[in-house]
């Protein structure tokens, strides 16, 4: 098995706030992974981290062996990593196919010489129906993305994190505000596209749906790496279960 992401001693601060304490993980080419772990125990924070999007007091990032660690947000999308965000952000005002030909466009501009070659959008839209059509949601591709259900913003996401064509796709809770069996379509669409060969890092409060569809889980709590492992081992872990009433002890108490 070969490593894709290998994020090593991930130390992160926010003010006096501990937030990851030397957190460390490997991810193998082709595997679905999750994160889990109580509310607040860094796991958004581990992500933001890989992607570039806040910076570490520490860590080491290597991506497909190549050294990310200093690199921006823009750059590491490019080398491969596509993130999507816990909270959907605001779309633009334009139909569902636009957004995503809009991720799709920026890959192609990334990729040619800007000068030599004008981008087909053409190419971009062809690009984001087929994106549209892996995610389930090519029947609304016309339609405007304000007003869309949950449903499908949420999908939406995935498509245009798709569109950057990644080497790793990092999900952010995909699966949170959708009904329980949206949340099913959702995590059996996400499966197919990790069969279909693309590696898949996701963190998910939605337990049930982790332990159907994940083949490892990492699991931190508190800024620490409690657990690594297969999901039924992790999950009947004494320092897991513990971590996980502790919490609830504590939101009862609050
Ligand atoms: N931008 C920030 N500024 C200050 N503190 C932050 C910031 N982002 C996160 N934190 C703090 O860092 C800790 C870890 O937060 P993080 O959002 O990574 O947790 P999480 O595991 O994703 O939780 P949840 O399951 O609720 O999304 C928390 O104590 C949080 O309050
Ligand atoms: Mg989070």
């Amino acid at each position: 098995m070969s490593v894709i992401l290998d994020v090593q001693n991930v130390t992160v601060r926010f003010g006096g706030v501990l937030a990851l304490d030397n957190v460390s993980c490997k991810v193998n080419q082709g595997e679905f992974l999750c994160l889990i772990g109580p509310n607040g125990a860094g796991k958004t924070t581990m992500m933001r981290a890989v992607a570039g999007v806040i910076k570490p007091q520490a860590a080491q990032v290597m991506l497909a062996g190549k050294d990310i660690t200093y690199l921006p947000t823009h750059k590491r999308a490019r080398l491969g990593l596509a993130l999507t965000h816990q909270i959907v952000r605001p779309f633009r005002s334009m139909s569902v196919i636009d957004n995503v030909a809009l991720t799709a466009g920026h890959d192609l501009i990334g990729r040619v010489f800007k000068s030599m070659v004008s981008v087909d959008r053409s190419t971009a839209r062809n690009q984001a129906q087929k994106y549209l059509e892996l995610v389930g949601i090519e029947d609304v591709a016309q339609k405007n993305v304000v007003g869309q259900p949950l449903g499908v913003t949420k999908r939406l996401e995935v498509a245009r994190a798709l569109a950057l064509e990644p080497k790793v796709l990092l999900l952010d809770e995909p699966l949170a505000g959708l009904n329980s069996v949206e949340a099913a379509r959702l995590a059996d669409t996400v499966a197919d596209i990790n069969r279909q060969g693309l590696t898949v890092v996701m963190i998910e409060h939605n337990l049930g749906e982790v332990l159907r569809v994940s083949q490892r889980l990492v699991v931190l709590d508190n800024g620490r790496k409690i657990a690594d492992g297969k999901p039924m081992d992790v999950m009947h872990d004494p320092t897991v279960r513990a971590a996980y009433v502790g919490k609830e002890r504590q939101n009862a108490a609050a």
